[in-house]
């Protein structure tokens, strides 16, 4: 069953479908090694990478396993940055939730405004129960924004990933249906 990535708005932020006129600034965001320092891939080196991860958006719709939203800014229009539901289990009413946000705009409250409009959209009208979010220990502000939106710290991932060459661990967040406050 294909999902149809929907059109979100918020009072700062415009959540919709990636096009390919997003290229460059997508691929500006994921070749910036400081934005993607706790990241588990490296950063791009071609131009390629953005094209391929528009295209694998529609195939994630397509494939009805979730969606991944371009996020801009009402006021100037501007890509800030991404954020997606994955990994959407309709029998386990469960699903996976990621992000990433130009350095220029951390610390304004957009990564968080952004993720509580699309778990919003997730929990009215894909009726999950369960969302959860992988972070590296050391990505403070990851954990926060999770943690501003009510996800618990269930656990620790030991060893889960080698970022830049480094093993690292990553915890584990859940945020239950019941324990959501929009
Ligand atoms: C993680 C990320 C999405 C946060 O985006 P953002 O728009 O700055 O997030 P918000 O402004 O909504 O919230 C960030 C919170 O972290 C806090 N924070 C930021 N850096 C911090 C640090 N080094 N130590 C402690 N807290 C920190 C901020 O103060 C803020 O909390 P507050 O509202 O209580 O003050 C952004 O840094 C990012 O895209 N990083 C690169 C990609 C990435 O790591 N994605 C997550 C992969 S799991």
């Amino acid at each position: 069953m294909s999902l149809s990535a929907p059109t979100l708005h918020t009072d700062r932020l415009r959540l919709r479908p990636f096009n390919e006129s997003d290229a460059d600034a997508l691929f500006a965001l994921h070749s910036n090694a400081h934005v993607l320092r706790y990241w588990d891939a490296p950063p791009w080196s071609e131009r390629k990478r953005a094209e391929r991860f528009i295209a694998a958006c529609r195939e994630i719709e397509e494939a009805g396993t979730g969606t991944r939203l371009a996020v801009e800014r009402v006021s100037d229009g501007v890509f800030i940055g991404w954020c997606s539901l994955n990994r959407w289990n309709p029998d386990y009413r469960s699903a996976s939730m990621g992000y990433c946000f130009d350095d220029g705009v951390w610390g304004h409250g957009y990564a968080t405004e952004a993720a509580r409009s699309l778990l919003q959209w997730a929990f009215n009208t894909l009726d999950v129960n369960r969302v959860q979010a992988e972070t590296d220990t050391r990505n403070t502000a990851s954990a926060r924004v999770l943690e501003k939106l009510g996800f618990v710290r269930e656990g620790k991932l030991r060893e889960d990933c080698v970022v830049n060459g480094e093993v690292s661990d990553s915890w584990v967040y859940g945020l239950i249906r019941r324990e959501w406050q929009p």
